[in-house]
């Protein structure tokens, strides 16, 4: 698994900030698993969101395209735009699509940190979850402004991001998630000073000056503890991706490949035992465009 996954190019040769190589296939068979679980876990969708109004949906860094299809399959009235930088998924996520005849689905190659390609007022609902992993301090608004715009009135904005890397009771990896919290900061993606990354304490802020009104957010509580059923899930997730992440961390200059190497096993090892606990923390918000 190691080696197959550092066959990857690193992030930065495929044009974008995303700390993952995401023309890797060991990332998009990640993101493929990691969508199932995380939209059981969480829903597709915060459940006061009326979608009875909807016609058009735009996804943000979609990915290969799981949340698009799940939304497609249960809402077959609506017209869904999925973008994301990567031509890896966006070719897999129009291929299952095609697969599974959803004629209303439509990706895109597009980079969501620039201006986006749509005119004013063109969706009812623009979604993105787990972003934050392309973007930093001055993306996050623009992102912000460039939904609003692409909204039409009393249009949804709604965006999901996790807390940090959660709690757990591996030393090993706790120190993991210092060293990426670091790589972070170094990375000029941290918008304040601490162990965490990420963009909790500020996401429902950052959509409220964005200019979206009525916004709200929701939490939510993933157990991954060992003998639960989520357990062998999110192992499986963070073994492939702690090992996409190390080029990043590495070039940072945080940590060597060898002090990774080691860290990695360790945690490895500690996750698998039968004590270990952990919980990952979620956090949606959600807003509307001004009528
Ligand atoms: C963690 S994945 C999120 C996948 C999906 N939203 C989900 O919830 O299953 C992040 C995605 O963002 C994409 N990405 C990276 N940089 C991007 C950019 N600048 N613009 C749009 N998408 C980007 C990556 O290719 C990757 O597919």
């Amino acid at each position: 698994m190691l080696e197959e996954c550092r066959m990857s190019t690193p992030a930065e040769q495929s044009g974008t900030d995303y700390v993952i190589d995401a023309e890797n296939v060991a990332e998009m068979a990640r993101l493929t698993r990691q969508a199932r679980f995380m939209t059981q876990a969480l829903g597709l969708l915060p459940t006061p969101l009326d979608l009875t109004t909807c016609q058009k949906v735009l996804d943000i860094g979609c990915g290969p395209g799981e949340w698009i299809r799940e939304l497609a399959e249960r809402y077959r009235g609506l017209s869904i735009t999925g973008i994301d930088t990567s031509k890896a998924m966006i070719g897999y996520a129009r291929y299952l699509a095609q697969e599974q005849n959803l004629g209303q689905v439509n990706f895109q190659l597009m980079d969501a940190r620039s201006k986006l390609a749509f005119a004013d007022n063109s969706f009812d609902l623009v979604h993105a979850r787990f972003v934050s992993g392309f973007l930093d301090r001055q993306s996050w608004p623009l992102l912000l402004a460039e939904s609003l715009r692409v909204l039409g009135p009393n249009g949804i904005l709604c965006v999901t991001e996790p807390v940090g890397m959660g709690f757990t009771t591996s030393p090993a990896f706790s120190r993991y998630q210092s060293l990426l919290a670091e790589a972070w900061a170094r990375s000029g993606r941290t918008f304040f000073a601490g162990d965490q990354w990420g963009i909790t304490p500020l996401l429902f802020r950052l959509v409220e000056q964005a200019g979206f009104g009525r916004v709200q957010s929701a939490a939510h509580v993933l157990n991954y503890s060992h003998g639960g059923p989520a357990h062998q899930d999110i192992i499986d997730d963070w073994r492939t991706a702690l090992v996409l992440l190390q080029p990043f961390i590495c070039k940072t200059g945080v940590a060597s490949q060898e002090e990774l190497d080691l860290l990695y096993a360790r945690a490895m090892e500690e996750m698998q035992a039968p004590d270990f606990c952990a919980v990952l923390f979620f956090q949606t918000v959600w807003g509307y465009k001004p009528a």
